[in-house]
């Protein structure tokens, strides 16, 4: 199915995210798609890790605040770094790359006083909540509009995303791909 999601030129552009929603439980699936592979991978990491995090316990906690840390680091610079190849306009970029910055030092910020024992499990898994409430709405408003301009800059048009649930019948079950336009 064709991916519909706007370009930034078309966007109707906010500073303020959209208020979180609460999500009960973040699972991965091909919904999720944004239709560049590279940030789709990295997408499923975050779910991955999210979910680590909140499930941890008194042992692990520590590990998958840590986990959390360097997998925002590493997924905020692709997203940086596409950016600023792709001359994505400042208008939207300037935004997007605050709302990363505003997540990833509230994860510095208890995984620092986790080390020090000044905050317990319930915090950790209060920042792992908000977190995976945080998640869809960047994903679908900021990243998406990230991707289908990268798409645009790459292939000069938007992925096709085929996704698994609604891909044609005679598509192998469990395949997935993404085809430039
Ligand atoms: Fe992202
Ligand atoms: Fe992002």
């Amino acid at each position: 199915m064709m991916n519909t999601r706007q370009t930034p030129a078309h966007h109707e552009h906010r500073h303020a995210p959209r208020q979180a929603r609460h999500v009960e439980k973040l699972e991965w699936n091909d919904a999720m798609l944004m239709g560049h592979g590279p940030m789709d991978d990295s997408h499923e990491e975050f779910v991955a890790v999210v979910n680590a995090l909140r499930n941890s316990t008194v042992e692990t906690a520590l590990a998958c605040l840590a986990a959390m840390e360097s997998h925002l680091v590493s997924h905020f610079e692709l997203e940086h770094s596409w950016m600023d190849k792709t001359a994505f306009p400042e208008a939207y970029s300037k935004c997007h790359r605050d709302q990363h910055d505003e997540v990833l030092e509230a994860v510095q910020r208890v995984r620092q006083m986790a080390i020090v024992g000044a905050v317990g499990l319930s915090t950790v898994h209060r920042l792992a909540q908000s977190l995976i409430d945080w998640f869809p709405g960047h994903a679908d408003y900021m990243d998406s509009s990230l991707s289908a301009w990268i798409n645009d800059k790459l292939h000069g048009g938007q992925a096709v995303v085929i996704r698994r649930n609604m891909a044609h019948e005679d598509r192998v079950p469990g395949e997935s791909e993404t085809i430039a336009a």
